[in-house]
């Protein structure tokens, strides 16, 4: 028994970061596809455990149409709750447009995101526009917030296949990350929304973004893990020299308005990887998986990360549950 109770063994690998960054998105990527309102104390406190768990960065909630998406209609009530925690450059939250900008300023928010589409199908079904109207509708959002001194950054949707137009170039990808990158944003971040990547598909991506002058250290990736892949896709972008990753709390995802889109890679399972590694990420473990098992107390169902359950698994083994 050489292994600490909740850890693997560590066994670097020579071509990885010495550190990840981890861009947790489960309380907003999470959250915001679960028919059910979640209370909005129980939101604050999943907030406050995965910053106590250690995680650098928590995107909170969206300033969306509550329309759109009524399980995050509760973004002023949540900002609220969070006081100063929701008031710093590590809680970005989710702003479409000058109207969600707007709230956001009001609460003291410091830090946004932006979020376009890959794809003109996606584009119309999750922002009501073409990929060229909402540029244009993201302009003066990120304009006004790097006035204000705020933290943009770029979200690019359906990077590797989309749900109703099936594979999309890696030209009309780069065409969108490049144009959110000259509106001034920060960070971009690659979704697979619908979790179709594969390795040989990230390093392809990855190589057009960076002939194309986007850096990696200012690019996160995003996967979704549909088909399982997700975490094979995450080490493939870390090889490449990524550093920031995207990851949901016990696995839990998915968007709304894209047909077939399920969790996201579970930052566990990711954690679990890259402790095996000898990655630093700073995130304590044990505590994040006992956040996800109390979430999915509060859901209903179990986590769908291997990672949570496991865990879970061993926790009932020692006390003799079994
Ligand atoms: P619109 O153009 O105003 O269209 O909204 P609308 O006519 O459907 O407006 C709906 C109502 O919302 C109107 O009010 C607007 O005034 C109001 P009503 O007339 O019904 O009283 N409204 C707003 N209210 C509050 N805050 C606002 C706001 N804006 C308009 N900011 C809009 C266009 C973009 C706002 C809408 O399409 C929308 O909210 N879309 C958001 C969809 C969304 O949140 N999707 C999930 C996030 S993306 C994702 O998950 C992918 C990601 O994880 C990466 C990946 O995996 O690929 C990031
Ligand atoms: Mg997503």
């Amino acid at each position: 028994m050489s292994r600490m109770a909740g850890l693997p063994a560590v066994h670097p690998v020579a071509g990885l970061p010495a550190a990840v960054r981890i861009y947790e998105v489960g309380a907003r990527d999470g959250l915001q596809n679960e028919s059910t309102v979640v209370p909005v104390a129980v939101k604050a406190e999943l907030v406050r455990r995965l910053f106590a768990a250690g995680l650098p960065v928590v995107e909170t909630t969206s300033f969306v149409s509550p329309r759109w998406v009524p399980q995050l209609a509760d973004a002023e009530e949540l900002l609220a709750d969070l006081g100063e925690l929701g008031r710093s450059t590590n809680a970005p939250v989710l702003v479409p447009n000058v109207r969600g900008l707007d709230r956001a300023l009001a609460l003291g928010v410091r830090a946004i995101a932006v979020f376009g589409s890959a794809t003109q199908t996606f584009a119309q079904r999750n922002l009501g526009r073409s990929v060229a109207e909402s540029l244009a509708m993201f302009e003066p959002v990120v304009e006004q917030a790097r006035e204000q001194g705020l933290w943009v950054r770029a979200y690019v949707s359906m990077c590797f296949g989309d749900p109703w137009e099936g594979p999309v170039p890696v030209a009309s990808v780069v065409h969108v990350a490049r144009a959110l990158m000259d509106l001034g944003c920060q960070e971009l971040s690659i979704g697979d929304t619908i979790g179709v990547a594969t390795p040989g598909h990230v390093v392809a991506l990855l190589d057009a973004l960076g002939s194309a002058g986007i850096a990696r250290d200012t690019t996160a990736v995003h996967f979704h893990d549909t088909y399982g892949q997700a975490l094979a896709n995450t080490v493939t972008a870390l090889r490449e020299g990524i550093t920031i990753v995207d990851a949901s709390a016990g696995g839990l995802g998915g968007c709304p308005y894209a047909k077939s889109a399920t969790g996201n890679l579970a930052t566990e399972d990711l954690l679990w990887a890259l402790h095996g590694l000898g990655v630093h990420t700073g995130v304590d473990l044990d505590a994040l998986a006992a956040t996800s098992a109390w979430l999915a107390g509060h859901l209903g169902r179990p986590s769908p990360s291997r990672v949570v359950r496991a865990l879970a698994g061993g926790a009932s083994a020692e006390n003799g549950n079994l």
